[in-house]
């Protein structure tokens, strides 16, 4: 992996209208880096696009779902024509359902996987050429302590993250013949609108976490990590408890995370 300084360089940002992705906007923007900036609230990104700029930064809307085609192929074909290369893909949008695995639908599980899965897949499959021109090019995959280990009334979340996880580790070697680095980030809660904007909460309700951490620190960690050329961060030393005991001890993270189903 390679040691990198961020500033000046060139970004595409999924799901930049709020939380983790507006964040890592407007802490690159203090670091003159150029955006493109994605989500469907496009006047969300009209608001950000002026507060980049007034922190130095550039910025282009590219408003639209990221699990449609083409979206992709407008952010793609945004940085081609803009820049005519990439230095850092980051694939932050994200969604989250709640709720039994037995009686939620098959739409739910392929919402979930759509815009948590193939959406950064295919995305990074076709930034993948733009990112060879790039320098120190490197895809930063926005996941979960949930990719690491799974819990209850989260199934679809976790294997969308489980799934990214996968895809990030296997591309990582990959691509190392093409100077293209893959960094996989996992936060534990964060406070943003992600527990407002889960598409299904029949089945229950998310309990708020005292301690989750907010959008800046994790977006702080993410750049850190960029910079120092990290494979891997988890973000708090609960996820990190949590990751270590499921793997050295699996049965006891079982009975533990089976309390939750109930
Ligand atoms: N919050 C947590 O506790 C937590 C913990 C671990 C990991 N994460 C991960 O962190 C990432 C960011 O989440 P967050 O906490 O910052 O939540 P957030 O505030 O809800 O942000 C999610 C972003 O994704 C965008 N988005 C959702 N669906 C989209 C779609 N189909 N196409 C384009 N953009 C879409 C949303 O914008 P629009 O609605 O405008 O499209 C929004 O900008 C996600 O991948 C999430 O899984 C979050």
């Amino acid at each position: 992996m390679t040691k990198r300084s961020v500033s000046g360089k060139r970004f595409i940002i999924t799901g930049a209208s709020s939380g983790i992705g507006k964040a890592l906007a407007l802490q690159l923007a203090e670091r003159k880096c150029s955006l493109v900036i994605n989500a469907r609230r496009a006047e969300r990104l009209t608001g950000l696009q002026a507060e980049i700029e007034q922190r130095g930064g550039k910025a282009i809307v590219v408003a639209g779902d990221v699990s449609d085609p083409a979206t992709r192929q407008n952010l793609a074909t945004t940085a081609q024509r803009e820049w005519g290369g990439l230095d850092v893909l980051i694939n932050n949008a994200g969604i989250g359902a709640l709720g039994n695995f037995a009686s939620a639908s098959e739409d739910r599980l392929r919402k979930v996987m759509e815009v948590n899965f193939f959406a950064p897949a295919e995305l990074t499959r076709i930034c993948i050429p733009l990112l060879e021109k790039g320098t120190q090019p490197i895809i930063v995959n926005i996941s979960s302590v949930l990719a690491h280990r799974a819990v209850p009334l989260k199934s679809e979340y976790c294997a969308s993250k489980f799934a990214i996880h996968g895809l990030s580790d296997a591309i990582r070697a990959e691509l190392d013949t093409l100077g293209i680095d893959v960094l996989l980030v996992s936060p534990s809660t964060t406070a943003s609108e992600f527990f407002e904007n889960v598409i299904d909460k029949t089945d229950g309700k998310y309990k708020k976490m005292s301690n989750a951490k907010t959008p800046e620190y994790v977006a702080k960690r993410t750049i850190r990590a960029i910079e120092r050329g990290n494979h891997e961060i988890l973000l708090s030393w609960s996820g990190w408890a949590f990751v270590w005991l499921d793997r050295l001890w699996p049965g006891f993270a079982d009975q533990m995370v089976a309390r939750f189903a109930k």
